[in-house]
């Protein structure tokens, strides 16, 4: 699933990451198997005003709009109706498009203070909510509200995002498909062998990385330290997990990664897929990597 984003104004990246990892979860959600994108503009209260007045005539600002590219039938929704989305496949993008979504930071950060969490929430909220929509949803009625607000809850909280403090438990199920999503961003035009991580912090953060290589080879960096270099510089230290995915066969942390992660989270459970998520192995970075490079004593 893929984003494409329109914003009015800089936008801190750890909000339009998670709502990355929100919009890939809420299509998986849905049992949506095929490439999909859809359009996110994010903008002030006064321009959302402007198109709530334009398309509903209803001259207010409003946190999020929707505006759904496929026409679902009453009552219908994607995982019910695949092939009406196909007929969205865009050739340049070679994707289906789900739509457009508007979303009003003045409206998200006013929400966040409001309910007690953090803009991160919200932004994931607003977004799988009008991702929802986009995908057939509708909360007019009471018995459909139900079956929304379930979806909704259902793929945020398998991105550990709850209402209660501390989150829930992330599947390695979602860490191991937002790996495989990562390694589609790899750019390894030398080795072509691309590989992909998704980071846990205990935090509940999620940071995803790839194998970025370079025309000098040594400057390549690979998709374990792409993970936790992001996450450090974002403030996480603490980590528990971390899902790597390759292609074709087994792609076991180097041995820099191994020390690298090492100096932050000795013992980190290290999941590999590999095979379109045919085969799963798991370790620790203890077992992996036992008597580890110390500055001690
Ligand atoms: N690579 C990783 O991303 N992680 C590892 O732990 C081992 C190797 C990448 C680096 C390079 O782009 C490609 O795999 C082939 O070595």
């Amino acid at each position: 699933m893929k984003l494409e984003w329109n914003l009015d104004f800089p936008v801190e990246s750890s909000l339009l990451s998670l709502m990355e990892s929100a919009a890939s979860q809420a299509v998986r959600t849905e049992g949506i198997t095929f490439p999909c994108y859809a359009s996110v503009r994010i903008c002030d209260d006064a321009a959302i005003q402007e198109l709530n007045r334009m398309y509903r005539g209803l001259d207010q600002s409003t946190d999020v709009l929707s505006f759904p590219s496929v026409q679902w039938p009453q009552g219908r929704t994607a995982r019910q109706q695949p092939e009406r989305l196909k007929r969205e496949y865009d050739e340049m993008m070679g994707a289906c498009f789900l739509g457009d979504v508007v979303i009003s930071l003045d409206h998200l950060k006013a929400q966040a203070r409001e309910f007690g969490h953090s803009q991160q929430r919200e932004a994931a909220y607003l977004l799988v909510h009008s991702l929802c929509h986009l995908m057939g949803y509708d909360h007019m009625e009471e018995e459909e509200k139900k079956i929304m607000r379930a979806r909704e809850e259902e793929t945020l909280s398998a991105l550990g995002i709850t209402r209660e403090e501390g989150g829930a438990a992330v599947s390695d199920e979602t860490l191991l498909a937002l790996a495989r999503e990562a390694m589609e961003r790899s750019y390894s035009p030398y080795s072509h062998y691309p590989v992909g991580a998704a980071l846990h912090a205990k935090d509940g953060r999620i940071f995803l990385g790839c194998n970025i290589e370079n025309a000098s080879f040594g400057a390549t960096i690979c998709a374990e330290r792409t993970a936790m270099v992001k996450a450090v510089s974002e403030g996480a230290r603490e980590f528990d997990v971390i899902a790597i995915s390759t292609k074709d066969t087994p792609g076991w942390p180097c041995g820099i990664c191994r020390q690298f992660m090492s100096e932050f989270s000795p013992n980190i459970r290290v999941i590999v897929t590999w095979g379109d998520g045919a085969h799963v192995e798991e370790s620790t970075l203890g077992q992996i990597l036992p008597h580890q490079f110390e500055l001690k004593g």
